[in-house]
Formats: C-alpha cells, sequence, structure tokens
C-alpha cells in the first residue's frame, strides 16, 4: 500500500519549485492534498497533479501571511477530508536587505520576509494543528535553511541575506518548540535545511535566470528535497522529532542517523565534532 494511502495533507506556496515538489510527492504516495500559493499557477498545478496521480488535489490562490486566506485553506482541507495529517510550511521569500540599506527599506523588507516565512508558519500551523491531533503519524515540516545548520558549514549567513536568515533562525524555535510540546499528540516536527536547489528563486539570482556552470553542475534537485520528506514521515509515529535535516550540495541527501539531543537543531553529531573550515 502507498505510504499516504487515505491520508491528506497541505502545502503552502506549491506553485513552483519545492512546493510542488513536495506535493508531487505526497500525491504519488496516495496522498490528497490542498495546495496555495499567491501565484494563480497553483490552480493548473493542483489540476495536472492531480490527473497524473488520481488523487484529489484542490489549488487555492492564498497568501499565506493573511490569517482569512490561512483559516480558507485549511477549512477547505476539512471540510473535503475531514482531517490533517500533513502539513509542508514551504512558502517563503527573500530580498537583499543589507543592514546599511535605507531604514524604510529595511522595515518594509522585514514585514514582508517575516510576515511569510514566520508569521504565515504560525498562522498555518496554529491552523492546522487542531485537526492533526489524533491523526496516525502526523507530521510538519517547516522548510528552512543549510544556514541555520552552523556545526556543518561556515561562510553562511552571508550580509545582505540577514533579513532572510533571521527568519530560518527564528523557525528553529517553531520546529523545537512544538516539537516538545505537540509529542503528547502524536504530532512530529521536523525542517528541512537544503543548500542551493535549483528552483525560480535560486535562478532568480542570477542573470537571466541561467545558473552559472560551476553551480549548474551540482545543485540539488527539488525531488530530492521531496524524498527527504517522505523518509521523515516513512520514519513513523516513534521517527525523529524536533531535528533540523540539512541536505549540502555535493554530499549524498540522506535523512541520517537521528541526531542526539545537543545536535538537533544545530547539525552537530557529536560531542566532538568540530565546524569544518
Ligand atoms: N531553492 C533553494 O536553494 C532553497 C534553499 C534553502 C531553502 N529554501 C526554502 O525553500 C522554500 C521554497 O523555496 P523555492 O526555492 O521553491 O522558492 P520559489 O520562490 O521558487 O517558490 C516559492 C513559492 O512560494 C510562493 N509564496 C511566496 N510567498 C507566499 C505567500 N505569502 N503565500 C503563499 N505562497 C507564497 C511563491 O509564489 C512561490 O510559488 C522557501 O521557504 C525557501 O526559503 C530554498
Amino acid at each position: 500500500m502507498s505510504l499516504l494511502a487515505g491520508k491528506s495533507g497541505i502545502v503552502s506556496g506549491a506553485a513552483q519549485g519545492l512546493g510542488s515538489a513536495f506535493a508531487h510527492a505526497l500525491a504519488a504516495e496516495g496522498a490528497d492534498l490542498v495546495i496555495f500559493d499567491v501565484k494563480a499557477e497553483v490552480e493548473s498545478v493542483a489540476e495536472s497533479l492531480a490527473a497524473e496521480t488520481g488523487r484529489e488535489v484542490i489549488g487555492l490562490v492564498g497568501d499565506v501571511s493573511q490569517r482569512a486566506d490561512v483559516e480558507r485553506v485549511v477549512a477547505t482541507a476539512i471540510e473535503r477530508f475531514g482531517g490533517i495529517e500533513v502539513l509542508v510550511n514551504n512558502a517563503g521569500t527573500w530580498r537583499d536587505t543589507p543592514v546599511d540599506s535605507p531604514w524604510q527599506q529595511a522595515v518594509a523588507d522585514w514585514d514582508f520576509i517575516m510576515d511569510t516565512n514566520l508569521k504565515g508558519v504560525l498562522m498555518l500551523s496554529r491552523a492546522c494543528v487542531p485537526h492533526m491531533r489524533g491523526r496516525s503519524n502526523a507530521n510538519i515540516i517547516n522548510v528552512s535553511t543549510y544556514y541555520v545548520l552552523p556545526a556543518r558549514s561556515s561562510g553562511t549567513n552571508q550580509p545582505h541575506t540577514d533579513l532572510y536568515n533571521a527568519s530560518k533562525w527564528a523557525l528553529n524555535g517553531f520546529t523545537d518548540a512544538w516539537a516538545g510540546h505537540l509529542a503528547a499528540d502524536g504530532i512530529r516536527v521536523n525542517a528541512l535545511c537544503m543548500g542551493a536547489t535549483d528552483t525560480p528563486m535560486l535562478r532568480n539570482l542570477f542573470e537571466g535566470g541561467r545558473l552559472p556552470p560551476e553551480l549548474a553542475d551540482v545543485v540539488m534537485q527539488p525531488e530530492q528535497m521531496a524524498a527527504l520528506m517522505l523518509d521523515i514521515i516513512r520514519e513513523g509515529p516513534e521517527g525523529r522529532s524536533g531535528e533540523n535535516i540539512g541536505a549540502w550540495v555535493g554530499e549524498s541527501v540522506e535523512l541520517g542517523p537521528r541526531k542526539p539531543v545537543y545536535g538537533r537543531i544545530t547539525g552537530f553529531n557529536q560531542r566532538q565534532e568540530r565546524p569544518r573550515d
């Protein structure tokens, strides 16, 4: 039987990139879905996903930073499916805001980034949790970045990505706190923390949307992250929770052993491990 037969899920920001790959993987494993995005293309993504997988996939235009949209998305899922087993908090956004940029720009960018990357995660998760309680193998997957794994990398937190970084570091707090709090309800909460992955967000950083050849050769694919997400779900109700799961360019993408408690958030595997240069 498929991993997610008879289950249902919600994916935010699923019109393209990682979100559409997460949705594809969930539906291919048998889940019915509500997917949403600020981009209207999410409706055609849902239609083709439904045709391809035979699952019910509802595509809604909605903004995760708007409470009314979030509540409409969750209400649709409950009306159609009766409950939620998987929530993928994928919608995310980025702006270049160096610390010496004009105040007005910095404050506007703060609202734009934090409202989506953080307040959106807060609202969507709060709306879903009551409907995830008591479901078998319920999972919240937060989509973060390898920037938050200091034990495995150097040179992260580039100055121009400070607001984006701050939003993803704050996401650590949600992942950790919710994992602890929701354990009693059987809801696991983990974060995927990946490096460069070939999506429109990454390509938009480069002239003409073309990845430089040295990056094009090694960039990870959204489908690899989607497979990682399925591996988390596959671990079942006794699986890991509260972990930042890394994926690095140039390394094999795998779940790896469960991290000890002191390494769940930072990426440390062993007490003796030191950051590489
Ligand atoms: N691509 C990478 O290299 C990479 C690396 C690390 C983390 N991430 C994270 O992965 C997630 C997905 O990124 P991606 O690379 O696929 O980006 P993307 O920009 O290609 O896709 C993101 C999708 O989210 C949607 N979205 C943005 N704001 C929204 C909002 N307020 N409400 C609803 N939908 C919204 C966009 O319209 C878009 O369709 C993000 O959280 C991002 O921070 C990406």
